[in-house]
């Protein structure tokens, strides 16, 4: 069965609904590690409550990515666990050349927008800002752009009268939650084949 590592920033529901179905036996592939770049992250505890090994890395002084030497030893710790691909849960770092060149065509992202619209942060705040009537998650491979690489998959939600930035998003982590097992299941399955 094909084992991927998760790296994630916050709370971990991308996190908690991938593993829900590897518990199931839905998944057709195995979570074998979670990191984070952010030491109080919920995703660790998370981690940690389903069994899987979960370390917290230091980011080094960069704001928006990783240092290479914290790259690197992300790298070195999803080789350590012999992982064939990455899935990013609301990872909120840049990915750079390092982790890229490990897994090439390898790291899949979960973006809170119907891309190539909203790219970057808080999208779904984006899209309520602009008004569009509708709003939606995107999961894609993950290229040296931000929110660039090949699409696999969409689901779309209504932007209704009153939405906030936050009923929004809400409304879009509802689907996320099962876009993304759907989605990790179908390349878990292309990499068997
Ligand atoms: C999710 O909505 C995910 O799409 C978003 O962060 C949230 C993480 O939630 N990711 C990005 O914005 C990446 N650019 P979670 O920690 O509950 O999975």
């Amino acid at each position: 069965m094909p084992r991927f590592g998760v790296l994630g920033s916050g709370k971990g529901s991308n996190f908690r609904a991938l593993a829900e179905a590897w518990r199931t036996g839905t998944l057709g592939c195995e979570p074998v590690i979670v990191l984070s770049d952010n030491e109080s992250a919920g995703i660790l505890d998370l981690a940690r409550g389903f069994e899987i090994p979960a370390h917290f890395v230091p980011p080094g002084p960069f704001r928006t990515k990783m240092s290479p030497e914290a790259e690197t030893e992300i790298v070195r710790l999803l080789r350590e666990a012999k992982v064939n691909f990455v899935v990013l849960a609301g990872f909120m770092r840049v990915i750079k050349e390092p982790l890229l060149m490990a897994f090439p065509g390898r790291i899949l992202n979960i973006h809170p927008s119907l891309l190539p619209a909203f790219r970057g942060l808080e999208a779904w705040r984006q899209a309520v800002e602009a008004g569009v009537p509708e709003a939606g998650c995107t999961v894609h491979l993950v290229d040296a752009g931000v929110d660039t690489g090949k699409i696999l998959g969409q689901a779309s939600v209504p932007v209704l009268p009153g939405d906030t930035a936050e009923t929004l998003h809400a409304r879009i982590q509802v689907e996320e939650h099962e876009l993304y097992p759907r989605m990790v299941r179908e390349f878990a399955e292309e990499l068997r084949a």
